[in-house]
């Protein structure tokens, strides 16, 4: 499958597209191609474009953007009408001395699906830090993913297994958004405070 990766200049983007290059076409997306190009020769079988060529060439896209610049999005309604698309973004903020999550209501992905009203929208990854994705490690996590509807959440779900070693599980609908993002500061701020490497989820049924 071709893959854009908007974003995929970055600490997320580059380490999620890393990893998924193994096994699909992936195409960096950047506001500069040549900044997207570089970046991809740095992943075997990958190319670099602009967001907006990347999301034309893709099947499906994972939004690897921080929260503040996910309007970006608003302009790649046509490029990735009928298409899977990925939200990794956490609003976060930092107060008190902990991280927060950013939002009063919604979700960065509900925003996103707003964004993108002809395309399957779905959150994962969120709570998968970008240093457990660099390397050949095995991961052995739990990713949540809420999705705008069944076939999205099968899709994205799909993209997750073919990370070897993670495990998507069902977290609702789109709705539910909310509870999978603010994940992301509760596992920071675990971290953190327990003076622990980073953290991520895995969930243990109980015998
Ligand atoms: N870091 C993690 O471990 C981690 C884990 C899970 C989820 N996430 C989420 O992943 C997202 C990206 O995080 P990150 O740490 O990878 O961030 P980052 O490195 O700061 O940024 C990612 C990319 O976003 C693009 N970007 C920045 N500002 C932009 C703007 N105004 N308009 C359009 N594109 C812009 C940049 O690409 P160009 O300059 O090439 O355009 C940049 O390389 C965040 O929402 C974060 O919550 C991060």
């Amino acid at each position: 499958m071709k893959i854009a990766v908007l974003g995929g200049t970055g600490d997320m983007g580059s380490a999620i597209a890393g990893r998924l290059s193994r096994s699909h076409g992936v195409i960096i997306g950047s506001r500069d191609p040549e900044k997207a190009k570089a970046a991809a020769s740095k992943m075997a079988g990958a190319s670099g474009d602009s967001y907006e060529g990347a999301s034309s060439l893709c099947e499906a896209a994972i939004l690897a953007v921080p929260y503040e610049a996910m309007g970006v999005a608003s302009s790649l309604a046509e490029p990735l009408a009928g298409k899977l698309v990925v939200s990794v973004v956490n609003p976060l903020r930092f107060e008190g001395g902990a991280l927060r999550y950013g939002l009063e209501t919604g979700s960065a992905a509900e925003q996103l699906a707003r964004m993108l009203p002809d395309s399957g929208v779905a959150t994962a990854f969120n709570g998968i830090p970008f240093g457990m994705l660099h390397g050949e490690d095995e991961l052995h996590a739990d990713v949540l993913v809420a999705s705008t509807s069944k076939e999205a959440f099968e899709q994205a779900a799909s993209l997750v297994r073919s990370v070897p070693s993670l495990k998507p599980l069902y977290a609702g609908p789109i709705v539910e958004a909310q509870a999978v993002e603010r994940m992301t500061p509760l596992l920071l701020n675990l971290a953190r405070w327990n003076r622990s490497p980073a953290l991520t989820t895995r969930f243990v049924p109980m015998s």
